[in-house]
């Protein structure tokens, strides 16, 4: 078991992609300012996706001109290929997240491309940020399931990974984008992910579609993984895989850290707080049961 950890707050990205309605920049921001305040170290801000693909996200580039970073926090932006790593440079951006899946349905789906050409189209992308002195992360979606083609092989898992981290990927999120996978699974997969990259430059990233995610979580802490992505009030899902939920609640992961004696830096009030504001802004339950529960 690791003695701290890092959460990767990916609530104003993966959470709010999914939102219908358009959410207004000063309600973003407000998110955002109160996680900064809970004492989260990364927040991922947002994605230089195309805006048609994903409307919500068309005012990235404003979100960064409004948004004033603080020290010690890390601001990652989603990153498909070289125009959106453009756009983010163009924008501001210190830190970038490229994303591609072990299945190929899910990829055509998701990027209109396959693995290779995906994996292809983030060479330049990863010149420009060596060139800029930029932190990547590499996502890997569907990792336990696939919303189309069912069915994942590991070996597919992790040759993109291996890939990934070729390509000089500082760390690589593990992806159950569609909540599918159970706490066995889970473990097994990373151990195979961590057979050739080093565990500390390993993320999971569960989706709770069937309440799996803490569970999975706690089997790969077991192997010592340091890094955990989630979304303030389980906000999101993928807009690109059907039927799936948000990811796992950020107040539910540090309150299950800070109840083993792990480490994470946040401050619970200070959380619930954010996960209770964009609830009643979006005007939803709160998809987090410790902040439904708290005080
Ligand atoms: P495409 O249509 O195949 O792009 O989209 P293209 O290269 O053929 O270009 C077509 C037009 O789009 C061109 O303009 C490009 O300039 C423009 P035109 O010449 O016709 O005027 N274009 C762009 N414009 C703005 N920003 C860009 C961009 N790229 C091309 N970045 C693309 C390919 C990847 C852009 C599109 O499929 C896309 O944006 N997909 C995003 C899907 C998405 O955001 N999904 C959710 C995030 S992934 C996720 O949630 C999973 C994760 O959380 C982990 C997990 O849970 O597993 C990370
Ligand atoms: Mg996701």
């Amino acid at each position: 078991m690791p003695t701290t950890v890092k959460i990767v707050e990916v609530g104003l990205r993966d959470g709010l992609q999914n939102e219908r309605q358009i959410i207004p920049m000063e309600v973003k921001l407000s998110l955002l300012h109160r996680l900064e305040k809970s004492g989260l170290q990364v927040i991922e801000l947002t994605g230089f996706v195309h805006p048609l693909w994903v409307p919500q996200l068309a005012d990235a580039e404003k979100m960064l001109a409004a948004h004033k970073p603080k020290d010690g926090i890390h601001y990652p932006v989603l990153v498909p290929n070289q125009t959106g790593m453009e756009r983010a440079l163009a924008a501001g951006a210190t830190e970038i997240a490229l994303f591609t899946a072990a299945s190929e349905a899910f990829n055509q789906k998701n990027i209109n491309c396959s693995i290779e050409e995906s994996l292809q189209r983030f060479v330049p992308v990863m010149e420009m940020a060596r060139k800029h002195k930029m932190r990547v992360r590499g996502y890997v979606s569907t990792v336990l399931g696939c919303p189309i083609q069912g069915e994942v092989p590991l070996s597919a898992v992790v040759e993109v990974s291996e890939r990934l981290h070729q390509l000089g990927c500082d760390e690589i999120s593990l992806g159950d984008t569609i909540g599918v996978g159970t706490p066995l699974q889970a473990k097994q997969m990373l151990a195979a992910v961590a057979g050739s990259i080093p565990i500390k430059q390993l993320a999971v990233h569960f989706h709770d579609t069937r309440g799996q995610a803490l569970a999975n979580i706690l089997a790969c802490l077991e192997l010592g993984v340091a890094t955990v992505d989630s979304s303030v009030a389980g906000l999101g899902g993928c807009p690109y895989a059907p039927g799936a939920t948000g990811n796992v609640a950020t107040e539910d992961v540090a309150y299950m850290l800070a109840g083993m004696g792990i480490k994470t830096g946040v401050n619970l009030d200070a959380l619930v707080a954010a996960g209770r504001f964009i609830s009643g802004a979006l005007g939803r339950s709160n998809g987090s049961a410790v902040g439904r529960a708290w005080g």
